[in-house]
């Protein structure tokens, strides 16, 4: 049984500021415009998983720049909501959209992931990609993604996890590098699916990929973003992203935390 630790005192304001600063831009220079751990892969394995069809229509929870609503919309030419609490990520995701000609397809909304802006039963598919631990309350991010799930969807999504026991200042200084005010666990998040009444269907863990990753960015960052991160916004920042980061590959080694893939039906 993995121990949680206590909740860190981060919550929508510090996400807000973070993101509206430079972090969005920092992530999609490591990570691309599909702001998480594999990319377009990631996004294709998580729709064949969730049986997306250009019938469905998909809420992206924390849908950032837009990356995998715009690959969806490519791809499956599904109908995509996304939400996000950022304003300057929904503008720029807006502006990449009509740049690409699929605003018939996807439509962004400014709001809160634990207070979604949507009528009970509205979606196919809720969709979620490494973003859900910057919530405070992962039990009410379930119980809003199933309120606005029609009978017979299905909650895909993918989450940066807790996956081990460590000394709870480790913790505190990883989830404080990242300003999550807590990350869950793969059971723990099993667990609250079936409190809500959803039925699993798949759950993965995917740390020993995650861990591949950590070490792909550490050395991106070191050797490809290094002098840019510094002209652009000083040595101090490159000192930050690099020991954080560094923090993050050590724990991802040590099996202490990594990601999952949870895939889940309202019936
Ligand atoms: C790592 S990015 C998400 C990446 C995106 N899912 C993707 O795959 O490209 C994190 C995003 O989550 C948003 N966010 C964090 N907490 C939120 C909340 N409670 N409600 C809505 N959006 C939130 C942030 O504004 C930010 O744009």
């Amino acid at each position: 049984m993995i121990k949680k630790g206590k909740k860190l005192d981060f919550n929508i304001s510090d996400v807000v500021e973070i993101y509206s600063g430079p972090v969005g831009i920092l992530w999609e220079m490591l990570m691309g415009e599909q702001i998480h751990v594999g990319g377009e892969n990631e996004t294709e394995i998580l729709a064949k998983k969730a049986n997306i069809s250009n019938a469905n229509s998909v809420l992206d929870v924390c849908s950032a720049l837009g990356g995998p609503a715009r690959y969806l919309a490519r791809k499956y030419k599904c109908r995509i909501t996304g939400l996000d609490a950022t304003q300057k990520m929904i503008d720029e995701a807006i502006k990449r959209t009509e740049k690409e000609n699929l605003t018939d397809f996807i439509t962004y909304h400014l709001g809160n992931a634990l207070d979604m802006p949507f009528k009970t039963s509205t979606f196919d598919i809720v969709w979620g990609q490494d973003a859900w631990c910057y919530t405070t309350d992962k039990n009410r991010l379930i119980s809003e993604a199933n309120r606005v799930l029609k009978n017979g969807g299905t909650i895909a999504f993918t989450d940066w996890l807790q996956v081990g026991n460590m000394p709870e200042k480790e913790l505190e200084a990883l989830n404080s590098f990242m300003a999550f005010p807590y990350m869950e666990t793969l059971e723990g998040y099993t667990e609250i699916l079936k409190d809500n009444g959803l039925k699993i269907i798949e759950k993965e863990d995917l740390s020993k990929d995650f861990a591949k990753h950590c070490h792909k960015y550490q050395k991106m960052l070191r050797e490809d973003l290094k002098q840019g991160i510094i002209d652009n916004y000083g040595p101090d920042m490159f000192k930050i992203a690099d020991s954080g980061l560094n923090l993050w590959v050590k724990a991802a080694d040590e099996g202490k935390v990594g990601r999952g893939r949870l895939i889940a039906r309202k019936e």
